[in-house]
């Protein structure tokens, strides 16, 4: 098998990398699943959900406080730098669930965060949309505009992704060679649907997690490594010497 990869990644020209929790997880941020994941710990609909943060802004925006806090003291890992230094060989695009903005710091360049991203926010009634960096204040901050509060720019359940975000990620997993789906669980859509678009433009599905997934069965090559191992070893396939 470990040929044969070789050889498919070596042909391919166009790489998409779908991302979830686990590519963050050995720098250090939990994942949601799992048994270490935050979902074990709290109820996601007390935390990400239009209602959940109607009914407690405090409680919502101090655990986000909390996420964003985590993620300013974590650095991207080997598994994050090996998919920006890809782009010295290949056509390269991320598409990721993740909201850490870690892809961004690792130098990825072209990164779509089909959830969004934490440091983002945006009004509950008008359209301002707005960044926060390292303040954390007891309550989510009011609108400039409005004076209404603001909230993460994040995709909560129950809500759909922007449009123009999906029609790129679906545009990209359309027209790639490889798509190589890495630390996440496949469990929340439509993000578990992408790597059906790649499949019908006769792509490879590489995925790379420690355990398999509802879509195992999927997949044409399936590394059952962590992220740091698993993404360390394909693109030594591109800087080797050799
Ligand atoms: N390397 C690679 N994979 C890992 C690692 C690791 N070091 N550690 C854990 N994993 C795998 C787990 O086996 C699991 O399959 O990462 C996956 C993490 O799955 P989830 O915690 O469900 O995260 P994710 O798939 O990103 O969740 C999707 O759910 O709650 C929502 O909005 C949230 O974007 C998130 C979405």
């Amino acid at each position: 098998m470990i040929e044969n990869l070789e050889n498919t990644l070596k042909k391919a020209k166009k790489f998409v990398f779908l991302t979830g929790a686990g590519i963050s997880q050995e720098s250090g941020i939990s994942t949601f699943r799992g048994k270490e994941g935050l979902w074990q710990k709290y109820d996601p609909m007390k935390l990400v959900s239009a209602q959940a943060f109607r009914d407690d802004p405090k409680l919502v925006w101090s655990w986000y406080n909390d996420r964003r806090r985590k993620i300013l003291a974590a650095k991207p890992n080997a598994g994050h730098v090996a998919i920006a230094n890809l782009q010295n060989h290949r056509e390269v695009s991320v598409i990721t669930q993740n909201v850490d903005g870690l892809h961004h710091i690792a130098g990825s360049r072209d990164v779509i965060e089909i959830h969004g991203n934490i440091f983002a926010t945006k009004c509950t009634k008008c359209d301002f949309r707005g960044n926060i960096g390292d303040e954390f204040s007891d309550l989510p901050p009011s609108c400039k505009i409005c004076g209404s509060y603001l909230r993460p720019d994040v995709v909560w359940f129950g809500e759909s992704i922007k449009q123009d975000v999906w029609k790129e990620a679906v545009k990209r997993s359309m027209a790639c060679d490889v798509m190589i789906i890495v630390g996440t669980s496949l469990v929340v859509s439509p993000a578990n649907t992408l790597h059906f678009y790649a499949k019908n433009n006769q792509a490879a599905i590489v995925d790379i997690n420690p355990e398999n997934t509802p879509f195992s069965y999927e997949m044409d090559f399936s590394i059952r490594q962590t992220a740091v191992e698993g993404l360390s070893r394909l693109i030594s396939i591109f800087e080797s010497p050799f």
